[in-house]
């Protein structure tokens, strides 16, 4: 009970203090700014899965085993210390190399690799990750069952490539699926069937107009990146074990009622630079508990919309938002509900500093950075 007395105490000082300024909201959100730039800007974004591949030595803790170097193809590098690992990246290669039986994880990153001959895996069965992102692949040159047999694969980097479709016969065991910076327009409804350990895939910077039911059975799905491409809608299905979910740079302007509601997890929502209009958003579709951070940043918003009081991080800037409504923080506030917000960021907008209400700093208590 100690903290509910010193909030109290808290409480009272502050409507001391504030009584001593003519402008009572101003000289709060300049508190807040000199809290705030004392600690250190923080429009960064949550957790990544961006933990590439580490080039250098593959995570390999086999045992160092005799046959060495010697079935290495002459155009790659296979490292003694770890001999499941071959390294082919950044030598101008125009086709595949062959690779070993003994490889778990091949790098081939940054060619011109325009195609993967069907057989070009058939005796690495055990590969575990392939990379072969900033390349020239082509789907027409992508052998059909190339990664079918591939039954350990876990992540497979085709990021900037020239793919127009998903490759055909993607493995179950895979984990995480990088087609980010390709020129995908859709993602087929059985593109992505039975990939149950899936957890990430990045499909950043395509030209995906839709995604309809494709990630439907991806029970492990955590991360979906789908920013900077052509959608209109929100996808039309997400499990609901997904916590992050990026789609900034669509051109989505509506979004279903209760569409986050099933999304028990989702703690990282992104979707700034889209159309959306508070009309096209039913009132409580941002309410929803799990949610940290939620960017609606550069849309075209006139009022705040409701946000559940467990949210940290909102991005509001670059709308056309005319008043600072504290009801959309808290319905309703004493000493023990209250907004955790902690950063809120309103600048490009229409509203002034001195519209804000001099009671939101009772349910904002927490806020430490407020960009008006
Ligand atoms: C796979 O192994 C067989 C037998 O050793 C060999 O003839 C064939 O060329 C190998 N295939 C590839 C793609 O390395
Ligand atoms: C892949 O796309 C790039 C950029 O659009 C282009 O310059 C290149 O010629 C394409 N490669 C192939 C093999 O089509
Ligand atoms: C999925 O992951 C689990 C746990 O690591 C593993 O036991 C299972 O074999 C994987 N499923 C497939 C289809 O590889
Ligand atoms: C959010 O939803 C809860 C109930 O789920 C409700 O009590 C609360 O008032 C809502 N918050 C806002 C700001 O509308
Ligand atoms: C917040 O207010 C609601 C409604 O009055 C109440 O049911 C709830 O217990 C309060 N929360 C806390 C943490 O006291």
């Amino acid at each position: 009970m100690k903290w509910l007395l010193l909030a109290l105490v808290v409480g009272v000082l502050w409507q001391g203090s504030l009584s001593q300024y003519e402008d009572d909201t101003l000289w709060w959100l300049y508190y807040i700014r000199s809290r705030y730039y004392s600690s250190g800007p923080s429009y960064y974004y949550g957790p990544s899965y961006n933990y590439g591949p580490s080039y250098n030595y593959g995570p390999s803790f086999e045992e160092y085993s005799a046959p060495i170097s010697t079935d290495c193809p002459g155009e790659c590098d296979c490292p003694p210390s770890f001999p499941t690992a071959m390294y082919c990246d950044s030598r101008n290669l125009q086709y595949l190399p062959y690779v070993p039986s003994r490889m778990k994880y091949v790098y081939f990153q940054n060619n011109q690799i325009t195609g993967i001959q069907e057989g070009a895996f058939e005796n690495a069965t055990g590969l575990v990750w392939i990379a072969l992102h900033n390349n020239q692949l082509l789907n027409e040159k992508i052998g059909r069952k190339v990664f079918s047999k591939l039954r350990s694969l876990e992540r497979l980097y085709l990021n900037h490539n020239n793919l127009t479709r998903v490759p055909a016969g993607l493995p179950r065991s895979l984990r995480e699926l990088h087609l980010s910076y390709n020129q995908l327009p859709r993602i087929p409804n059985n593109a992505l069937e039975g990939l149950e350990n899936l957890t990430a895939i990045h499909l950043h910077k395509n030209q995906i107009q839709d995604v309809g039911f494709a990630f439907k059975g991806l029970k492990s799905l955590i991360f979906v990146d789908l920013s900077n491409n052509n959608l209109r809608k929100v996808p039309d299905f997400l499990p609901d074990t997904v916590e992050q979910l990026y789609l900034e740079y669509n051109n989505i302007n509506t979004i279903p009622v209760e569409y986050f509601k099933n999304f028990k997890n989702l703690q990282y929502l992104r979707i700034s630079h889209n159309h959306l209009t508070n009309d096209g958003i039913p009132s409580n579709t941002f309410n929803t508990s799990s949610l940290l951070e939620l960017d609606l940043s550069h849309n075209r918003l006139q009022r705040i919309p409701p946000v559940n009081t467990n949210l940290e991080h909102l991005y509001l800037q670059g709308n056309q938002i005319q008043e600072f409504s504290v009801g959309s923080f808290c319905s309703f506030f004493d000493i023990t509900n209250f907004s955790k917000l902690q950063v809120l960021r309103l600048e490009g907008n229409e509203i002034r500093a001195n519209a804000i209400p001099s009671d939101s700093s009772l349910c904002l208590r927490r806020a430490n950075y407020i960009e008006i």
